[in-house]
């Protein structure tokens, strides 16, 4: 990711930083409030089998951007849920767990994918007491980590928000990124594969648009259009 350091005089001469919004007032901003970093910080530690730490860190900012849009569901159930609900990964050998993803899987490994629902909802539980979360929220949360892979009816909107969130990940550019030395493809093949894996499997309206607009941008960049401007030298990168 570009964060260079440039000067405060733009290319006109003139002064821009003034106008830079606070941070609060720009929608869609993301910064993890205290019980999230502290869920998260607590997290970690089982989060370290393949890049599940980031996974989990793009799929809680998209599951923050769906409750911006459906704002009936629950963000005390919902991100508690997306920060523990691939712990139980950790329980897993990184060879079964390969097996259990893989786009040819079939079906023999299924029951890594069961572990680690179960075993996530049995260590979010524990976190989540740690973390001093109400016991009622403790149920809802270790429910929809049970079952968020290999439930295909959601049991409720709060449910769908977490699947949703994990599955909009897929298409992301982490997503597509992790899919191509895992599964020995190149980018555009990892995107198809993962956008379609990803897009009909979602419940909501609002991944479903997240989604597209994910692939949007990752199909341009992809273009032959976009390669040429590159091999030119026209993108600024
Ligand atoms: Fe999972
Ligand atoms: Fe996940």
């Amino acid at each position: 990711m570009k964060n260079v350091s440039r000067s405060p005089i733009n290319l006109l001469g003139r002064q821009v930083s003034q106008l830079i919004p606070a941070f609060d007032d720009v929608p869609g901003m993301i910064a993890m409030g205290e019980r999230d970093t502290l869920i998260w910080q607590l997290a970690t530690p089982y989060l370290q089998t393949r890049d599940n730490d980031a996974h989990t860190l793009y799929s809680y900012g998209i599951a923050r951007q769906l409750l911006r849009r459906l704002p009936e569901a629950d963000e005390h159930i919902v991100l508690p849920a997306i920060l523990l609900h691939d712990t139980g990964w950790s329980t897993v050998d990184e060879y079964d767990a390969f097996q259990a993803i893989a786009p040819d899987r079939d079906g023999s490994y299924d029951w890594a994918v069961f572990q680690h629902e179960k075993e996530g909802a049995r260590i979010a539980r524990e976190i989540l007491t740690e973390a001093g979360i109400p016991a009622a929220d403790i149920d809802e949360i270790c429910e929809i980590i049970d079952g968020h892979d290999t439930r295909l009816t959601p049991l409720s909107l709060n449910d769908k928000l977490v699947k949703d969130a994990d599955k909009v990940w897929r298409v992301s550019p982490h997503g597509t990124d992790v899919a191509m030395p895992r599964f020995g493809l190149n980018r555009q093949e990892s995107l198809r594969i993962n956008s379609y894996r990803a897009y009909d499997v979602l419940f909501t309206d609002e991944a479903k648009n997240m989604s597209l607009a994910l692939m949007a941008v990752e199909c341009m960049d992809l273009s032959p259009q976009m390669m040429e401007l590159r091999e030119n030298g026209r993108l600024n990168d």
